[in-house]
């Protein structure tokens, strides 16, 4: 009988993937599924971005990097922040690692143990509860409401925080909600924040290039009184369609490095060399593949808004940012697992739960638009088919 560490029990996961591996099972015995669950753009990496992982391997880019991440790449990131945040951040404060994920993960380990209490966006991406229990933490939910468009409110985090809080989680905007927070609510979190300096704050941005008219992004690094106390997580995945590429980036407050590059030493030594090459093409070259990407996205969002806004017992906001639509689905008369399941095995739509992001998820269904408007609309058919 092998003994595991008790905290394996703690550990949760991601059910996207597993609805990706029941959908997939269903396309082989020959069943016609139409794919609206996982959280990736159905776009290419650039071609330029490829190349230049390709010349960076004829180059002889093949070995070790130092942890962190090149210098040049470092740098990269810092004019990109520049470019697109307005702020100037040392490339030293910069950690490039193997996807956005990594830095939640090393985030969540250096501050949470038994004892200790972590804030996290319910419905929210599932690794952030995930990982606080496993650390040992107590996970608190931070609620993001329908009525809200899935923003939170200021002061109901700031009433949450104890002398027990080490770290505050933010995502905006937000999977799977694709809520973008307003500017006056992070104006008043941040004002709020003041009171409370033994709490740091790991802002989620993975989505940041990714909003729709009307919603600005705003960062938090924007915010000079939080420097010391913001860790601020972005990456190369969904801005540039290269989810399996595995490129991640963190703004590290300057005291928080040092713990950061060890446990990156820990863990994966280094970024793929050839990956980081293609990772300064993207943020140097040409940004008209992200633009086409997130007008295509924005059409898709209306697109599906207006058709499950017309789904009996379906009601649906439209989101700001991201690429997924998040309908209220209780006026059904079923709960989310039990819809997710009839619409994939009944109706061939791959959907994912809104109980997969939290227990506050419970009414709602993800849909994710990283798909053609021709499959948006057939799905939308065989839905309205089934309700019917
Ligand atoms: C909110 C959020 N953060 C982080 C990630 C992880 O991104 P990566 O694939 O770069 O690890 C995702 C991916 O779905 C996400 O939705």
């Amino acid at each position: 009988m092998l003994k595991l560490s008790e905290k394996m029990n703690w550990l949760g996961t991601e059910t996207a993937f597993e609805v990706l591996a029941r959908a997939e099972a269903l396309s082989r015995e020959g069943r016609d599924i139409i794919n609206l669950g996982i959280g990736q753009p159905d776009f290419k990496t650039p071609p330029h971005v490829v190349e230049a992982a390709i010349r960076a391997l004829r180059n002889g880019h093949h070995g070790y990097t130092p942890s962190p991440g090149v210098l040049p790449l470092r740098e990269a990131v810092a004019r990109d922040l520049f470019r697109w945040r307005g702020v100037e951040v040392s490339p030293e404060r910069i950690l490039v690692v193997p996807g956005g994920k990594v830095t939640m993960f090393f985030a969540i380990l250096m501050f949470g143990e038994p004892g200790v209490e972590i804030m996290y966006p319910n419905p929210g991406f599932p690794i952030y509860q995930s990982v606080i229990e496993f650390s040992g933490a107590t996970a608190v939910p931070v609620p993001l409401l329908e009525e809200c468009d899935f923003s939170f409110d200021a002061d109901d985090v700031l009433g949450q925080i104890t002398a027990n809080t080490r770290l505050l989680i933010l995502n905006s905007p937000a999977n799977p909600t694709g809520g973008a927070v307003p500017k006056y609510q992070i104006d008043r979190l941040v004002a709020g924040l003041a009171e409370h300096p033994h709490v740091a704050v790991l802002s989620d941005e993975i989505y940041s290039r990714i909003t729709y008219k009307g919603h600005k992004h705003v960062s938090l690094l924007t915010f000079p009184e939080l420097a010391d106390r913001l860790i601020l997580l972005d990456g190369w995945s969904k801005t540039y369609a290269m989810t399996g590429w595995r490129m991640g980036y963190a703004v590290w407050p300057e005291a928080l490095v040092e713990g950061a590059t060890r446990l990156a030493v820990n863990c994966h030594s280094c970024v793929n060399a050839a990956a980081q090459y293609a990772g300064i093409s993207a943020l140097e070259g040409p940004q008209e593949p992200v633009t086409t990407m997130v007008d295509a996205f924005d059409e898709r969002r209306r697109a599906i808004v207006n058709g499950l806004n017309a789904l009996p017992g379906f009601r649906c906001r439209m989101p700001g940012g991201a690429f997924y639509a998040f309908p209220n689905i209780a006026g059904t008369g079923l709960d989310a697992r039990a819809l997710q399941s009839r619409l994939l095995e009944e109706a061939g739509v791959a959907t994912v739960a809104g109980t997969s992001f939290g227990r506050l998820g419970e009414g709602f269904i993800r849909f994710s638009y990283a798909n053609n408007i021709e499959n948006i609309q057939a799905a939308l058919e065989r839905i309205g088919a089934l309700l019917e």
